[in-house]
């Protein structure tokens, strides 16, 4: 499976089996993980046995008490902190894909439960559920191109297939309050319509629309 099958068989998964993720994959994550935080200047850290990381009320409400494993994503505490999880993140979340594996971003969790170590200056900014899900997830309403789009005239093929790919990427409830920039040049803008997590719904915005229009768009963050 590629990255672009990956996007478009992802969907949040809320409700797991409670099978562990077997220890040949675990290997394959924390690799990933380890090359992702040298890339991103990050310490996201997988959590095997994900305790009581979604004893909140509302996690309980929502399915995700049985993810049996969560990756806790923490990182030195700067302006792009939360776009960096959010960019590097989703990689992590479209391989976990590629590896048979659903997932769910979760802002609501239990930050004292989840066992990581968050060392001086780093902060723990959210979660993302893992596991085997009880289903794959389905399908969700989604903005049109054209509501996310600001660009005058004819748009290139690249640019619409990222765009394409952006309006798959996971959002805080499903809020997708982000804008895609065309200037003249030719060049790519990724406007923050605000909004909860909205920095974090951003990197996994841009992750999307680098793999679906397959060009490096310039500095990131
Ligand atoms: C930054 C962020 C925070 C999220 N927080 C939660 C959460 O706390 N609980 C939850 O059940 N889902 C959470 N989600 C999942 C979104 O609700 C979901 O991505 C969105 O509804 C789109 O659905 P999809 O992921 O299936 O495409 C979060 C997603 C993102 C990107």
């Amino acid at each position: 499976m590629n990255y672009i099958e990956a996007i478009k068989e992802r969907h949040s998964v809320r409700n797991y089996t409670p099978e562990h993720i077997q220890a040949e994959k675990i290997v394959k994550l924390n690799e990933k993980i380890r090359e992702l935080n040298e890339a991103g200047n990050l310490h996201l850290q997988l959590m095997e046995d994900a305790g009581n990381t979604y004893n909140r009320l509302l996690n309980r409400a929502m399915g995700l008490g049985s993810a049996p494993s969560v990756i806790a994503c923490v990182g030195p505490d700067d302006d792009t902190l939360e776009q960096r999880i959010g960019y590097y993140g989703e990689k992590l979340v479209l391989f976990a894909q590629t590896l048979g594996l659903n997932t769910c971003w979760a802002g609501t969790f239990n930050k004292k439960n989840i066992g990581a170590e968050i060392r001086n200056g780093e902060k723990l900014v959210i979660s993302i559920a893992i596991g085997y899900g009880k289903d794959k997830g389905k399908p969700r309403k989604s903005k049109t191109m054209d509501q996310v789009v600001d660009a005058k005239g004819e748009r290139p093929f690249w640019f619409n297939n990222g765009v394409e790919m952006a309006l798959l990427a996971p959002t805080a409830i499903n809020q997708q309050k982000f804008v895609i920039k065309l200037n003249e040049d030719q060049s790519v803008e990724f406007i923050d319509k605000g909004g909860i997590f909205s920095q974090v719904d951003l990197g996994i915005v841009k992750c999307h629309f680098e793999i679906g229009s397959e060009r490096a768009i310039g500095k990131f963050f």
